[in-house]
């Protein structure tokens, strides 16, 4: 793991965006996994920047997001379809039709996430961002799920519903249930890119860090990775 330590959220998404845009600009056709949340907004944020002052194009990258959530419209404002058009894909040049999230509201769920694991399949990222969740979920891999999975139907915890609730009007109306990539997929990236700010991620931090590689800390399995970088601010280092 090659982890950076920085002061603050600003530094932490300047120094991701520049990893990203390396990647953008260093290969022929790109594929980014790409994250949702409060944490990779301020990279996105960078990243339009980079684009409106021409320093990099998005025509030629493919875009893989982690996850969606059960049951929302992708027109809901909460679901990661929009969240992704009014963070990045809304504002740069990249291909609509080259952008793929999961499809929280196919009849088929299984089948759904089948497709999703073949489609990753046929294209491996470049680099897959990540944000950690505070129970050391990456994706909506929670605590206890096998490291072996593909992208699969996920129960949300409670922690997980009460941190997300914040997008929401009220905890009632956070889904439950999200397709989310598996750790396979997510491991299966050249280079995993894990953002963490705030101290409300230390605790997750420490584990993903410093305990064991465990199930019970899905981020753990990046100590195993041979290309995990990870970003953190100093808040959430400070258990380190
Ligand atoms: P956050 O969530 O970026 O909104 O803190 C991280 C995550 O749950 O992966």
């Amino acid at each position: 793991m090659k982890i950076t330590i920085v002061e603050n959220y600003g530094e932490m998404s300047k120094e991701a965006a520049k990893i990203l845009a390396a990647a953008v600009k260093d290969n022929l056709k790109p594929v980014l996994g790409l994250a949702t949340g409060g944490t990779p907004v301020g990279v996105y944020r960078e990243l339009i920047e980079m684009y409106r002052n021409g320093e990099i194009s998005f025509k030629n990258v493919t875009a893989a997001n982690l996850d969606e959530y059960v049951g929302l419209d992708a027109e809901s404002p909460q679901s990661y379809v929009s969240f992704m058009k009014s963070n990045l894909f809304g504002h740069i040049d990249i291909d609509p039709s080259k952008t793929f999230i999961p499809d929280g509201k196919a009849k088929d769920l299984q089948k759904e996430c089948d497709r999703y694991t073949e489609l990753l399949a046929d294209i491996p990222r470049t680099v897959q961002l990540l944000g950690l969740g505070s129970d050391g979920h990456i994706g909506f891999n929670e605590p206890g799920t096998p490291f072996t999975r593909h992208t699969h139907i996920a129960e949300l915890t409670q922690d997980t519903v009460k941190d997300n609730s914040r997008f929401f009007a009220s905890m009632d109306e956070v889904p439950r249930k999200a397709i989310t990539m598996g750790i396979a997929d997510i491991v299966s990236a050249q280079t995993v890119l894990l953002l963490a700010s705030g101290k409300n991620k230390a605790r997750a931090v420490y584990d993903m860090i410093k305990g064991e590689v465990s199930e019970d800390c899905p981020a753990s399995i990046l100590q195993r990775h041979p290309n995990a970088v990870i970003i953190i601010d100093k808040e959430a280092a400070q258990l380190l």
